[in-house]
């Protein structure tokens, strides 16, 4: 099934709509318009936190989840670079789930994953039939072509990133958005809390599955990744541990891996790949590749230099580095970083370069 015409319907106060143009915010429904073009010239940009906060308050004041119509049910703002998406490959957007709210449950071809900005554990991603809690900084994965949904059962609105796979779908590979609603708002609770991790954890059924190849009895796309979450106590306590025994990359720092858990090993999806990086030795050495990378701040500040251009960050902004840019990074002390590279699709053609860059 085809996602359905957009909606144009939806009428924003005329502050959300000066908040959205004023910092290239634009809501997913009205983007999913101009999605099947190429963006040319990608440019290095940053998005500040407090402005995609302003904007996503002014969406969440005013639409409701419940006013949008089936297809385009969730509340993101996307930030755009020059048209419609951050990039070529990767797609990012904000999202957000007010108390009570539910954005129904969906299924589509493209891979996608949320990190969580600001949750609770009341605030859950439903997938494959378990409820994941998302807690801030927490990575949850929803594989292709497995329905999803996401149940706000606290009293915080929610806001995370969602990370897709799309514009190399729709703009890049000018495909169509595969697509499909699930008849009810939300899926059935099969399993309990942890099923997920039980299967593709740090314990492993002992026995394999009936095809022998596969560790976890999941029913769904078995070529996709994965449902998972990673949760960012964890991941942190890893991420230390390597600093505290490890030399840093001359160019990402301190940098691990989301592994997929079917296999062990990066990529996190066959089209993009995730990484947490400590950057606490000072500047990293400047380099270039022609990956695409999407960077949002977990925690800290600095500056990263593209191409003679000085982004300047702090904690939850978003920040594009085009492909073949040189760039490197400059914490102003300790900071760690979400880096999203589309480095997969290169490589598994062999296209993939990079070059350091003497200084
Ligand atoms: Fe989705
Ligand atoms: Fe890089």
């Amino acid at each position: 099934m085809v996602q359905e015409e957009p909606a144009d319907l939806l009428e924003l106060s005329d502050d959300t709509r000066t908040l959205l143009e004023q910092n290239d915010l634009r809501p997913l429904w009205e983007v999913e318009n101009d999605m099947g073009t190429l963006i040319d010239d990608l440019e290095p940009d940053i998005w500040k936190w407090e402005d995609i906060q302003a904007a996503i308050d002014g969406i969440e004041r005013d639409v409701p989840i419940a006013d949008l119509p089936p297809g385009f049910q969730r509340r993101v703002a996307v930030p755009i670079n020059t048209t419609h998406a951050i990039s070529n490959t990767i797609y990012v957007g904000v999202q957000t789930v007010s108390p009570g709210e539910t954005a129904p449950s969906h299924r589509h071809a493209a891979s996608a994953l949320r990190f969580t900005i600001d949750g609770h554990e009341d605030m859950k991603t439903v997938v494959a039939g378990e409820e994941f809690p998302m807690k801030d900084n927490d990575l949850v994965t929803t594989p292709q072509w497995e329905w999803h949904d996401h149940i706000n059962d606290g009293d915080e609105t929610a806001a995370w990133l969602d990370v897709l796979d799309l514009p190399l779908f729709l703009d890049t590979l000018n495909n169509s958005h595969v697509f499909e609603n699930h008849e009810l708002e939300r899926q059935p609770v099969t399993k309990t809390q942890g099923y997920w991790d039980s299967q593709y954890g740090r314990g492993r059924p002992a026995n394999e599955g009936a095809d022998g190849s596969i560790p976890g009895p999941f029913e769904g796309n078995k070529a996709a990744t994965p449902p998972y979450r990673f949760g960012w106590d964890e991941m942190e306590e890893t991420l230390r541990q390597r600093a505290d025994n490890n030399e840093p990359d001359p160019h990402d720092g301190h940098s691990l891996a989301y592994v997929n858990p079917a296999t062990g090993e990066s990529p996190l999806f066959p089209t993009m790949s995730f990484r947490a990086q400590l950057l606490n030795e000072g500047a990293t050495n400047p380099h270039f590749h022609n990956a695409t990378e999407v960077y949002f701040v977990i925690e800290g500040e600095g500056t990263t230099h593209v191409d003679g251009e000085a982004l300047e960050w702090d904690k939850w902004d978003i920040f594009v580095v085009p492909p073949d840019a040189p760039h490197h990074h400059e914490p102003n002390d300790e900071a760690v970083l979400l880096g999203m590279t589309d480095e997969p699709i290169l490589r598994s053609m062999n296209f993939y370069a990079e070059a350091a860059i003497e200084e």
